[in-house]
C-alpha cells in the first residue's frame, strides 16, 4: 500500500471517528497530511483536534503550527497599515447606507467586513479561500460582536453561489486582493467573475480602480544588492537572474527622478474584461543619475478617495515598491525623455526601458 493510499484510508469519516478518541493522533495525522501537501484536510483535522482538547498544550501547539503553515506572514503587516485601513474605512463610511448588503472578497482577519458592519451595513458576506484564515476570521467577528451581521464563508469568490451564500446580489463589493504589483492575487479574474454575477447592476465597488504606477528612480544602495567582482571573479552576469528589488516605501536611498505615470489602469467596477496587455509611458527626467524604474500601486477607493504607496522618505506601507534596475545606469539632464514599456498577464507585470534622444 502506498503512503497516499494509507493516508486516504486514514482520512475516511469512519477512520476519523475512531481517531477522534485520541486528539493527539488526530493532530499528528494533520501534521503528516500537511507535509504531504493536503493542506485543507490538515487544517480541518488540526482544528478538530484543537476543539476536542482545548487545554492540551501539546495538541494546541502542534495544531497551531499546522494552521500557521498555510497562512502568509503578511497578514500581520497589512492590518497595521493605518493609511490603508483609513482609506478603506473612509470609503466604507461614505458608501454604506442603512440596508446596504456588502460582499467582502478576501476576509483575512475580518477587518474590512467588520468596518463595513460598523459603518451600518445590514449584512456582510465575507469570503475567504484560506480555511485556516476563514476559521480565525469567524472567531474574530464573533468575539467583536458582529456575528449577527457578518457571515464568513470559507470559499473562493468564484465558488460563491447566489441563493446559497448570498440571498441577493450585493449593493457594495469591497476587496483588498491587490499585491505589490497590483495583480498578483488575481484581482482582475476576481472582478471579472464577481462584478455583475454577485452584485447589483449599480453596485458600489471599493476600490473602483487600480493602477500600476511607475517613475524613473535612483536607488543608492543598488550596488550592495548587485553582484560584481567576488573573490576575483566577475559574477555580474548573474544579475540578469535577479528579481525586481522589493523596497520599503520609506527607503531613504530611493529617489524618484520623474513625475509618476500610470502604465496600466483598470476600472474594477466595470467587471472587465481587462485586455490591455501592453502599454508604454513617457517619463520626463527631473535630472540626475537614474539606475532603475520604481513601480508601485495606486487605488481609487471611490469618487472621493484615493490611496497609493508612493515612495517617499519616511513613509510606510504594507506594500513594497518594486525597483527594476536598468541594464546601464544613466546620467540624465532635466527634460530627458525615457520611454518605459510594460506588458502583463493576469498576475505578472514586466517592464523595460528605452532611452529617447
Ligand atoms: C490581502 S488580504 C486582505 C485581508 C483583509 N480583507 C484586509 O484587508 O485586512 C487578502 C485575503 O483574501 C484572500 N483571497 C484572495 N483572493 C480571494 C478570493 N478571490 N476569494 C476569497 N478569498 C480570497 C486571501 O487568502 C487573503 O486572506
Amino acid at each position: 500500500m502506498s503512503a497516499d493510499e494509507l493516508l486516504d484510508g486514514l482520512t475516511t469519516p469512519e477512520e476519523i471517528a475512531k481517531i477522534e478518541k485520541s486528539p493527539v493522533a488526530l493532530v499528528r495525522l494533520a501534521n503528516i497530511l500537511l507535509s504531504s501537501g493536503r493542506t485543507a484536510r490538515a487544517v480541518e483535522l488540526a482544528r478538530r483536534a484543537m476543539f476536542l482538547a482545548p487545554d492540551d498544550g501539546e495538541i494546541q501547539s502542534i495544531g497551531a503550527a499546522v494552521l500557521r503553515e498555510s497562512v502568509p506572514g503578511w497578514h500581520f503587516f497589512i492590518v497595521r497599515d493605518q493609511a490603508r485601513n483609513a482609506a478603506y474605512d473612509a470609503a466604507l463610511r461614505r458608501n454604506v447606507r442603512p440596508g446596504t448588503r456588502v460582499l467582502d472578497i478576501g476576509a483575512g482577519s475580518g477587518l474590512l467586513a467588520m468596518m463595513a458592519a460598523r459603518a451600518g451595513a445590514a449584512e456582510v458576506t465575507s469570503c475567504e479561500v484560506n480555511n485556516a484564515v476563514a476559521a480565525m476570521a469567524s472567531e474574530i467577528v464573533e468575539a467583536n460582536g458582529f456575528a449577527d451581521r457578518v457571515k464568513i464563508v470559507a470559499k473562493h469568490s468564484r465558488d460563491l453561489e447566489m441563493g446559497r451564500d448570498l440571498d441577493q446580489p450585493a449593493d457594495l463589493l469591497v476587496s483588498e486582493i491587490v499585491s505589490n504589483n497590483l495583480l498578483g492575487e488575481d484581482v482582475l479574474g476576481c472582478m471579472e467573475n464577481a462584478v455583475g454575477r454577485l452584485t447589483q447592476a449599480d453596485a458600489c465597488i471599493v476600490p473602483s480602480h487600480g493602477a500600476v504606477r511607475i517613475a524613473l528612480a535612483q536607488y543608492d544602495r543598488l550596488p550592495r544588492k548587485t553582484l560584481g567582482s567576488i573573490d576575483g571573479f566577475d559574477l555580474s552576469p548573474f544579475n540578469r537572474l535577479a528579481r525586481p528589488r522589493e523596497l520599503d516605501v520609506g527607503d531613504e536611498a530611493l529617489t524618484l527622478r520623474s513625475a509618476p505615470q500610470d502604465l496600466f489602469m483598470f476600472d474594477f467596477s466595470s467587471g472587465g474584461p481587462f485586455d490591455n496587455y501592453r502599454s508604454s509611458a513617457q517619463l520626463v527626467s527631473s535630472g540626475g543619475p537614474i539606475n532603475g524604474i520604481a513601480q508601485w500601486i495606486w487605488l481609487r477607493m471611490d469618487a472621493h478617495g484615493v490611496h497609493e504607496n508612493r515612495p517617499a522618505p519616511g513613509s510606510r506601507s504594507c506594500w513594497s515598491v518594486l525597483f527594476h534596475p536598468l541594464a546601464s545606469p544613466i546620467d540624465s539632464a532635466p527634460g530627458d525623455r525615457h520611454v518605459v514599456h510594460g506588458c502583463r498577464d493576469r498576475t505578472s507585470v514586466w517592464l523595460w526601458a528605452e532611452r529617447q534622444s
